[in-house]
Order: structure tokens, then sequence, then C-alpha cells
């Protein structure tokens, strides 16, 4: 939730940041703003809506802008006040000086803007953001000296932040601080940069420093120094990153889900890489660093994680009982925080993340630590909070994911899960799965046979793309894929899309069904598929539009449904790697044919940094 980004250097400082707040996009777009000093004075600039809405005041400004050669801005998903020009960041103080981006949420803002307010500070905006500006440079005003005003009002601060600050009075400075929410720090040649995310920065420099919580950096062109909040120096420990610039390109797709959509063959070949060799060989898992006996000792696994990410979980639970036979239970992060769980050191707790910054999950994942027990992470980002935070870190190699609506990150979860699977299975001693590597080995060119058929998928999204509703049926371990494949449709065409286990519509929504209302069937072989027909043939019965999505040949179906989406054949244990990619083309087809706005959907942010 929300970017930030700042520059200071020998360079037209506007360029940058419009650069890095265009590829932090994706963590929320309902306003944004920069701040730079232009002739000695810092000046504001921000605009509600999209970005493309600053770009605009930017370009009418850009000579005066253009000259500074320092910066910070901002990218908002707006908590504290509604997406507008005041509420958007940077924030000020009274006279101007200071200038305040911040990702996060202040818990104790309301006192503290009670106790500035009788200061002497006036509040232009509803945010708690501006509490941290009038508090910085009421320190200023005390200590004349920018690290130690942020450092003292950290101290003051509760809650989550990620923040940048400059001052009119310090030139070519920037002081920037976290807690619990990311910041990574770039290193350049007479030029430093800060930004929330990696995206801003890997076009300039690939070396970076991942600041933790609580310290405090001051950057100038030529200097980077790091103290913690009690004013104790701080090694920096200096990577570099493992990203190319490439990777935040959209290669010709007319969109980051499409091409994502398409990335998935290869992700898949990646994750499997160097961990399934063969079908003879055991999995190789080194990244599981539970001591093997424990393992085979697991009396339960938990697993939490939110939106997409808990859709994998849900699968990753059939896999896992299925295989391994230790019973394990799925709950949103966010439900998991709030009741007494048990846990203890005999449980496994998996957090699934694509982004590692899920606030909900790595709440709920600090929670589990505390009693004990072993924290495995599934994250598509090995650099995030979660990460650093896990006992044992299973990075699915996804590559940088642009588009909100998660795709190819969700593949790479679900192939994670098998192999964590059928790792804990062979050491368990569970018997041969030698069917199931086979078929993980050759699901890449099963998935580009799907792709390689997406233009039925668009002309089936062109005859469904005006229905108001869209209900999508499954059972067992496909049942999450019906959950996902709702979910990819209502975020990014506001369908009302819903997923229900098959059994359960007789139960009530079969109320809903008319002419009106598509039903579209996960049909996969197995031990449920004519279980499934049956529920279908009810929907039927009661004049819905049908759809199968199906790898049966079956000639019965064209009696049935009305649209036959096919894919190959695959085993029931992995149909859900195969069957959800032309749910997501399906999604993805719709939302194009209504002209909306893919890759950023409204009222969404890529990663949800706040509870
Ligand atoms: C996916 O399409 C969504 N945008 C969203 O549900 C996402 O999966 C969820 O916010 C969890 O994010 P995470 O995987 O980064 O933790």
């Amino acid at each position: 939730m929300c970017g930030i980004v700042g520059y200071v250097g020998n360079k037209k400082a506007v360029d940058i940041l419009i650069d890095g707040l265009t590829s932090l996009e994706y963590r929320g777009y309902d306003s944004s703003g920069i701040a730079v000093n232009i002739d000695g004075k810092v000046e504001l600039f921000k605009a509600a809506g999209k970005l493309q809405n600053l770009k605009n005041i930017v370009e009418k400004n850009y000579n005066e802008i253009s000259k500074s050669t320092i910066g910070i801005g901002h990218i908002r998903w707006a908590t504290h006040g509604a997406p507008t020009v005041e509420n958007a960041h940077p924030h000020s103080c009274n006279c101007g000086k200071v200038a305040v981006v911040h990702n996060g949420i202040i818990e104790n803002f309301k006192d503290l803007k009670e106790r500035l307010e009788k200061n002497g500070c006036t509040f232009r905006s509803q945010t708690d953001t501006e509490t941290i500006a009038h508090l910085v440079a009421t320190k200023f005003g005390e200590t004349h000296n920018l690290t130690e005003a942020v450092r003292l009002a950290t101290r003051e601060i509760e809650g989550a932040y990620a923040l940048c600050v400059i001052h009119q009075d310090v030139p070519n400075t920037i002081v920037a601080t976290r807690r619990n929410a990311p910041l990574v720090v770039g290193l350049g040649e007479g030029e430093n940069f800060v930004a929330s995310d990696v995206p801003a920065l890997i076009q300039y420099t690939k070396k970076a420093m991942y600041l933790e919580d609580n310290q405090i950096v001051t950057l100038t062109p030529d200097s980077i120094k790091l103290i913690d909040i009690d004013n104790n120096k701080v090694e920096q420990k200096v990577e570099t990153l493992p990203w190319e610039p490439v990777a935040l390109s959209k290669m010709g797709y007319k969109h980051f889900m499409l091409k994502e959509i398409h990335e998935q063959p290869d992700v898949v070949r990646n994750v499997l890489s160097g961990k399934l060799r063969a079908i003879d060989e055991n999995v190789v898992l080194k990244e599981v660093t539970l001591d093997k006996e424990k393992l085979k000792n697991l009396s339960r696994i938990q697993i939490v994680a939110c939106g997409t990410s808990l859709h994998a979980a849900m699968v990753g639970k059939y896999i896992i009982e299925e295989l391994c036979e230790i019973p394990v239970d799925v709950e949103p992060s966010s439900e998991y925080i709030y009741r007494k769980t048990i846990t203890d050191k005999n449980t496994l707790v998996i957090g699934v993340s694509q982004s590692g910054e899920t606030a909900d999950t790595i709440t709920a994942i600090r929670q589990a630590k505390s009693k004990g027990s072993h924290i495995l992470i599934i994250t598509n980002r090995p650099d995030s909070t979660m990460a650093r935070e896990a006992d044992s870190l299973v990075p699915v190699n996804a590559g940088i994911e642009v588009s909100v609506a998660a795709t190819k990150s969700y593949t790479a979860q679900l192939i994670s899960f098998y192999l964590i699977a059928i790792y804990m299975a062979e050491v368990k001693g569970m018997g041969d799965l030698s069917d199931l590597k086979h078929e993980l080995i050759i699901l890449p060119q099963k998935i580009e046979k799907v792709l390689a058929h997406k233009e039925d998928i668009q002309r089936y999204a062109k005859a469904f793309a005006n229905s108001k509703d869209f209900i999508f049926i499954a059972r067992g371990i496909n049942y999450p894929t019906a959950l996902e494949g709702a979910l990819k449709l209502k975020e990014i065409s506001y369908i009302n899309a819903t997923g229900y286990t098959a059994g359960e519509l007789k139960h009530g929504p079969i109320a809903m069904l008319d002419e009106s209302m598509p039903v579209l069937s996960i049909l996969m072989s197995g031990k449920v598929y004519d279980k499934i027909l049956s529920n279908s043939e009810e929907a039927k019965a009661r004049n819905a539009r049908m759809i199968a999505l199906t790898d049966s040949m079956d000639d019965k179906l064209n009696e049935l449904f009305d649209c036959i989406i096919r894919i190959p054949k695959i085993s029931e244990i992995l149909s859900p790697a195969l069957a959800v990619v032309p749910l997501q083309l399906l999604a993805y087809y719709i939302a194009e044919f209504l002209g909306k706005d893919v890759d950023q959907p409204r009222n969404l942010a890529k990663s949800v940094t706040v509870e």
C-alpha cells in the first residue's frame, strides 16, 4: 500500500521520481505527489487520481521542477482521508520547509495531532501522515539536525511506517526510516536512491541495502549513514539485486497481466529447476530447514495467507493431506490473528504471500513464531519482511509480478506446494510418487497448449462480458480453483462473481439461477467428476447459461453445456495448476473487452501492508 521514492544526486530528480512512481504504481494509485527543491525552496506538486494527472502537472512545470537534483515522491492508497489533492503526499509543516512521504498507518495520530495543534501546528489534511511533518519540524526546531529530528519523531510515533523526509535548510539530504513497512536504499555513483520496492531502483542501480525496522538512513549524493533508533551506528549490508530491468517491461503484450499469464510455463520450469531433477530421484528442498525427525513427527500444519495466496494454500491443504497424511488447517491471516490458535512445537506454520509484505500474514506468522512453531514462508519476494523472518524460506521464483491481479505467482505457489508435499511424503516414506513427478515435469507443455487456444476463450469472454453475475462451481481440489476464477473475474472486471462447492449450490445459491446467470463448472476427470456433472444438470434445469472447463472428451457434455473450454488431460491432483490458466484468461479478456484498467483495478493495491 502506497509507494515511496527518493532521489539525491546530480540528475534531474523529477525524471527519476516519476519513473520510480510509475514502477510502484501497483502499490496504490488513487493520488500522487512529489516534493523537490527549487532555488533553495521546498515545493510540492500533487494530484488526485491516477499518476497520469501528476505527470500532466509535471509536464506543464517541467522547466522549473527539473532544476532540482533532490526529491521525494509518493503514490497513495488511501487509509486516512479521501484521495484528494489535500490528502495526497508529500505533507508539510506550518513553515513549509519540511516534506514527508509515508507508507503505513500512524496509530496514535489523534493524540499527536491534538498535542501538535495545541502547540500551534495547523493541519491541512485528514491524513495521519501530516502529524509526522509537524513533529519532525518541531524536533528540527529543537535540534537543527534532520536525522536527529526524524529519530526523535519516530520515538513518539506508534504504528507502521516507511517514510522519507527532506528539509529546506538541509540541502541535498534525505532522511528515511521504517517500521513494519518495506524500504530499500539504492547506492549509486554520486547519487543515492530510496524506495518502497526494487522496481523503482533497478534501472539505475543493482547495489542495494534493505533497511531493517527502526533503522534511520541519511542519504546525500556521496554518502549513506545508518543508525538505529537509539542513535547507535549500524553496519551497512549492501547486496546485489537479482532482478533485471526487462522484468518490468510489457514485452509487447497489451497488459502486464497478459504477459504474466504467458510466463507461466517458464515459471513452472523455474520453480522445478534444481528441485525436481528426475522422476526416480527424491525432491531436493534444501530450503526446508526443519529437522527430518521433527518433520516426521509433525502433528499438524497450519497455513495462513490472504486473497489469491489463500486459494493456493487451500490447494496446498489437499495436496499435503493426500500425499503426507498430516492434518492441515487453512485460514485467512486476518481471521487467524484474532482468535485463540492452538500451536506448539509440533505444528508447522506455513505463510504464503506473493509480496511477503501483507500485514495480516506478517502478524499471523509472528504470532505463531512466538508460540514456538517452525515458520515456513512461500513467497515470490526473497527480499521481503516475511522472508527475513522465516525459519524455512521457499522462494517461488516467478519474477516480479506487476499486475495487481496475481497470476504467475499463484501457479508458482501451487508448484511449490507440490514440491513441499512430495518432499515431506518422501521424508516420511509414503510411497512412490513418480507419476506425479512426471506430470509436473510435462506441465509447462500443457499450459502452453492452453495458451495456444486463447482465442477460443477470448470468444467466450465476449459472449459473457455483459453478465452482471457469474458463478463458478467445483468440488474437491478444484474448489479453490473456482474461488480463484471468481476472484480474478471480480477484481478486474467488477462482475459479481462467486465460487461455490458444486454440492452447496442446491442449498441456497440455486435460487439465483435463471437464463441470465452464467455457471462455469470445473469438471476435471477424477473422483468428483460425476458428482459435478449432476450438479451441473441441476443448474441447467434452472436455465442457467452453462460453461464447462474440462479435460474430458465426453460427447455428453455438448448437450449440457453452451460452451466448453477443453484443456489437456491431467491427473486430478495436479489439475488446479492447469485449470486456473483458462480462468485467468477468461477474466482478462472479459475485463479487456469491457475496457477496464486491467493492471490497476479500482480500489486495490498489489501489496496490502495495512491490517
Ligand atoms: C490477487 O489477485 C489479489 N490482488 C490479492 O488477493 C492478493 O493475493 C492478496 O492481497 C495477498 O497478497 P500477497 O500474496 O502478496 O500476500
